[in-house]
């Protein structure tokens, strides 16, 4: 099955919509706030209930891990899931993980859980 991208640069972003680190797709990433909480939402319709995977494309060009709380419609599904360093901010990773979607439409939210905010994340794919 193909997967569906969802730029985060097309969702809601808690921070800038930046440029300045090749190696994204489409327009740029969401530069999150580095703060607690800052996050990046997207709205995903999928046709029927299950569970799916899915994977976020993500750079963090420090030494320490931005783990961030992904949650489906307002419940946590992966508590502080760990986005490590890539290296370089040009260098970008994905994380991918199960999540339950319910037919129609779903919020799919990411949220730093630390100060220094979110890794720059790129976009979603379901
Ligand atoms: C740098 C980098 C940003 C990144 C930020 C951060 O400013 O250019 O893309 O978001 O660090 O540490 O969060
Ligand atoms: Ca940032």
């Amino acid at each position: 099955i193909l997967a569906t991208d969802y730029e985060a640069e097309d969702g809601v972003c808690q921070g800038t919509i930046d440029s300045n680190h090749a190696g994204y797709s489409g327009r740029g990433f969401c530069n999150t706030d580095n703060a607690v909480g800052a996050a990046v939402e997207w709205t995903v319709n999928a046709g029927a209930a299950g569970n799916v995977s899915i994977s976020i494309r993500y750079g963090n060009g420090t030494t320490v891990d931005r783990p961030a709380d992904i949650s489906v419609n307002g419940t946590v599904v992966a508590a502080a899931k760990s986005f490590p360093g890539t290296g370089a901010w040009t260098t970008w990773n994905t994380v991918t993980l199960n999540v339950p979607l319910v037919a129609g439409s779903n919020k799919i939210r990411l949220a730093a859980t630390t100060a220094n905010g979110a890794a720059n994340i790129d976009k979603l794919s379901v």
